[in-house]
């Protein structure tokens, strides 16, 4: 899979977020170890704090249907620049995949590509 189109996904799901605290849109799709692809948006509050990330709204939707192994996820947003995973989200997919392949985009679908531990070099475990 390559990251153009998995960038593509990512843009489709930007659409479907709901922010309208923050009017910043973003969208997120995990591709599996096995080819799926689940895409994901910011779902924010009025009570912020309980706001979910694009990305983490992709993995747990995947997770809930049975994957467990994701092999890369590209990230997308309304705003200008590349946009980063939060660290929470680097940590949920810590989870099930530290190898796992994170592709930024830019506002011109310009992409970065990181490993996680790139991101998140000290994953919490116990
Ligand atoms: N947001 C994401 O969805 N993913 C990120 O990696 C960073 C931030 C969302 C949360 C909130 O709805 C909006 O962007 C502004 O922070």
């Amino acid at each position: 899979m390559d990251a153009a189109r998995l960038i593509n996904e990512a843009r489709k799901a930007q659409q479907r977020a709901y922010a309208p605290y923050s009017n910043f849109q973003v969208g997120a799709a995990l591709l599996t170890a096995n080819g799926q692809i689940y895409p994901g948006a910011n779902i924010e509050n009025v009570s912020y704090g309980l706001t979910v990330c694009a990305e983490r709204n992709a993995v747990f939707k995947a997770v809930y249907e049975g994957e467990r192994e994701f092999s890369a996820i590209a990230v997308c947003s309304s705003g200008s620049g590349y946009v980063y995973p939060c660290g929470a989200c680097l940590q949920v997919l810590a989870e099930f995949s530290p190898m796992i392949r994170v592709i930024v985009s830019n506002e011109n679908d310009d992409y970065r590509e990181y490993e996680l531990k790139d991101l998140l070099p000290q994953i919490f475990s116990i």
